[in-house]
């Protein structure tokens, strides 16, 4: 039996009510299995920020970085403004504790709502590997003649070759694990320096990954390729942007982002790393109890997965594909009339009663 350490910051909006979802599960797996987590809850976000001028503790990363994971709901709300909020707490813990590989699974699974007719697994199965330490996140720039004519402001893209490097390689890593191609997306066309080097960095990698199918498209391109024929994407490699924004696509593709996780990876684990959906705090619908936990409780899974659980893992992504295709405990974002908490007790629900019935087999 190992004890994990988890960091729980529920965050801003309807962080808090799909984490709380995402506990429970991860607390029934504590009964399933012998793993056994020690939960420590960090009230950081922006109502900590209006209260102490700052998004989490002054020594909130050496608070966290004693954890073995930090699972995370959601950062920013209205009346903080989102870059102070972002970058003093979700985008500062990616960096310190250079999670640079986030992993977005895009695979439309049963009784998922998908925008595209005749679409399934068989279409939309991809993974989403982005680069999640620099790049166009890198933070640098410069606001100059501030009021004047003249006002310019630069946001620079940084591209290190270890950076670059290291990001392609996993995934190509990856995609030789899973027996699957990898499509690199990249601007080569227009972005002159970032995304030339990019592309000679992927095939240098590529060129020791020669049992690797690749595929290389242009990120215009790739958007609408991701519509028209999303089979032809397995695993997939990009920038930091550009997977920001084609994982919010490939969400809605599979389920919308109600349903999208994602796991923020440190690979040499001398870091915590951290799970969280993908999708914000939606203030629109924040306080309902109407949000959907299931990207919450998928993350979640990841974690689990990270931690070396993975029949575990895979059987919570079992019950949330149950419980889609029962179909009759969901929220309103795909069509149900549940309540958050009433979905997070049915995918505890249908894990029991999985793992019983696999038991009573054995
Ligand atoms: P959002 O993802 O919060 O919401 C976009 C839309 O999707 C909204 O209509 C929302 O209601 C819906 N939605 C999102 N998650 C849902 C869920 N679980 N169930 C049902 N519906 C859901 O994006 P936004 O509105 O652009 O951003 C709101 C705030 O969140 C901003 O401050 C933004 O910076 C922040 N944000 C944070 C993260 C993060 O912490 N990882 C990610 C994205 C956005
Ligand atoms: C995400 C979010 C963040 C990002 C924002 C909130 C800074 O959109 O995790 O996808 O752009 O990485
Ligand atoms: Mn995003």
């Amino acid at each position: 039996t190992k004890l994990y350490k988890i960091a729980v910051i529920p965050g801003d909006g309807i962080g808090p009510e799909v984490i709380q979802e995402g506990v429970k599960v991860l607390e029934k797996a504590v009964e399933l299995t012998d793993v056994r987590f020690d939960f420590h809850y960090f009230p950081w976000g922006c109502e900590y920020y209006l209260q102490h001028g700052r998004m989490m503790a002054e020594d909130g990363i050496e608070q966290l970085r004693q954890f073995d994971a930090i699972y995370l709901g959601a950062v920013g709300f209205p009346g903080v403004p989102d870059h102070i909020s972002l970058w003093d707490l979700l985008l500062k813990i990616r960096k310190e504790f250079d999670q640079y590989v986030n992993i977005r699974p895009i695979t439309l699974l049963d009784g998922a709502p998908c925008p595209l007719k005749n679409t399934g697994k068989e279409q939309v199965d991809m993974l989403f590997i982005r680069e999640n330490s620099e790049g166009e996140y890198a933070g640098a720039g410069d606001w100059l003649f501030k009021g004047r004519d003249n006002e310019t402001v630069l946001q620079t893209s940084v591209f290190s070759r270890k950076g670059t490097e290291r990001i392609i390689r996993y995934a190509f890593e990856t995609a030789r694990k899973m027996g699957q191609s990898l499509t690199s997306i990249s601007k080569g066309n227009a972005l002159n320096y970032s995304m030339v080097f990019w592309d000679q960095v992927f095939a240098e990698v590529a060129s020791e990954y020669p049992d690797v199918p690749t595929h290389s498209y242009l990120v215009d391109a790739a958007s609408m390729l991701m519509i028209k024929q999303p089979e032809r994407f397995q695993v997939v490699v990009t920038s930091n942007l550009f997977g920001d924004i084609l994982t919010d696509l490939g969400a809605a593709l599979a389920g919308g982002l109600g349903l999208a996780a994602g796991a923020n990876i440190n690979p040499e684990r001398t870091h915590p790393s951290m799970f969280e959906p993908i999708h914000g705090s939606a203030p629109d619908i924040a306080g309902k109890g109407i949000a959907n936990p299931l990207a919450a409780i998928w993350s979640a899974s990841q974690m689990l997965e990270f931690f070396g659980y993975e029949e575990l893992a895979g059987s919570v992504l079992k019950a949330i594909e149950q419980v889609m295709v029962e179909g009759a405990v969901l929220t309103p974002d795909m069509s149900g009339k549940a309540a958050t908490s009433e979905v997070g007790d049915r995918v505890v629900e249908v894990l029991a009663s999985m793992h019983a019935a696999a038991k009573a087999q054995a």
